[in-house]
């Protein structure tokens, strides 16, 4: 068993491969290279099997054809024999010499180590300014739905280490480029991580291969490892708009009580039935604290949706049919009560450390 296996995922990368694994040959570590080309047109394999007849550390995978970062990653873990796993791009975006302060901050103790960028120090270089707000965007969202991403500045890194038995009997699931995201949710909640600066250096050679459609399967990367929260907190949402109009209904037939009255009773009911199917199904397992604390949080995030409803349909409608300005108020307020509840009300996260640098 080696050290540290180095996982270096390849798709025409041969001018740049021989750099980098000569440049992590003179770190000085205990480590073995895994590198899992897709065939790629440039013949990076070549390159790569010229590597491991020079290197006795040195493994190749060769894969039939271009099947995505996620899975290279996937299967270069299945020979992996390193005690910790390190991923990195085969570009030089990375630099190599991380990979030693990142070693010790495993050796002390940590089980995820993550290179990053949005930490001092750290920075994402020559980003273009499109790119950045795609990455921060990305970073809000993924610490707004995955709790376990929430002490992480750069839960978006491809750039990490991890202890390799933190998987062991799990499966990575991800599409497309994300797979620390999926290493910090499945990881499991006790897992101790640890960030290191780097600057994101310019591609040496080539062109990067993040296209739009990677982050479109980022937004389904975040449903599955959220096991699809939103929808199902949309279905729930539906449900309370049966809640609010069958009550306000019957009680405006049934009984005496004005429109005020009956619509404060319909709206706080959907409201709780909002709340109590959501504990019990969208957030299951979550703690609120006492259901009383858990409640009243859950009324208050109501009271920004309803009003931002509310604004919305009042200005939108001034352009635009009513029920359409409605609709694109409930949607709004849709993604308020839904982060809210996320942060806010099932936010606790219990057995996850606070970040240690602040
Ligand atoms: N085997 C294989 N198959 N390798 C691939 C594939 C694939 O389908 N797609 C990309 N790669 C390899 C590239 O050759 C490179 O070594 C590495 O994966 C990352 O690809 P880049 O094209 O260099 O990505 P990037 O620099 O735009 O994005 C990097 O930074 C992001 C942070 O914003 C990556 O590290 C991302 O993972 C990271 O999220
Ligand atoms: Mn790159």
């Amino acid at each position: 068993m080696v050290e540290l296996t180095v996982e270096i995922p390849t798709y025409n990368e041969r001018d740049n491969l021989p750099i980098l694994v000569n440049k992590l040959q003179n770190l000085g570590l205990d480590l073995e290279i895994v590198i899992i080309d897709d065939n790629s047109p440039d013949r990076t394999y070549e390159v790569a099997d010229d590597l491991s007849h020079q290197y006795s550390n040195v493994k190749v995978i060769k894969r039939p054809a271009k099947m995505g970062l996620a899975s290279a990653i996937a299967d270069g873990l299945k020979v992996a024999d390193g005690k910790y796993v390190a991923i990195m791009d085969a570009d030089l975006q990375h630099p190599p010499e991380t990979l030693i302060k990142m070693l010790n901050e495993a050796k002390s103790g940590n089980d995820i180590i993550i290179a990053s960028r949005y930490i001092s120090e750290g920075s994402s270089g020559k980003f273009s300014f499109f790119r950045k707000i795609v990455s921060k965007g990305a970073t809000f969202l993924a610490h707004a739905i995955l709790r376990e991403t929430r002490n992480v500045k750069d839960p978006m890194s491809g750039y990490f280490i991890f202890r390799k038995d933190i998987l062991d009997g799990k499966k990575i699931e991800s599409k497309g480029y994300k797979v620390l995201l999926e290493v910090l949710v499945k990881g499991g909640p006790d897992r101790k991580v640890s960030e290191v600066p780097y600057v994101f250096g310019e591609r040496y050679l080539g062109q990067s291969k993040l296209t739009m459609g990677e982050n479109l399967k980022f937004i389904g990367l975040l449903l599955l490892l959220s096991e699809f929260r939103p929808l199902k907190f949309i279905v729930v949402g539906l449900t309370g708009i049966l809640v609010n109009e069958g009550l306000l209904f019957a009680l405006h037939t049934f009984t005496p009580l004005s429109l005020l009255y009956a619509g404060i009773i319909s709206i706080e009911s959907s409201i709780l039935s909002n709340f109590l199917l959501n504990h019990l199904w969208t957030f299951k397992g979550r703690s609120v604290g006492t259901l009383f604390r858990g409640v009243s949080r859950y009324n208050l995030i109501a009271l920004p949706g309803g009003i931002i409803n509310l604004l919305t349909l009042l200005k939108l409608a001034e352009v635009t049919h009513y029920l359409i300005a409605n609709i694109v108020g409930i949607m709004l307020a849709f993604a308020v009560n839904y982060i809210g509840s996320e942060m806010i009300v099932w936010g606790r996260r219990k057995g996850i450390q606070p970040d240690k640098r602040n």
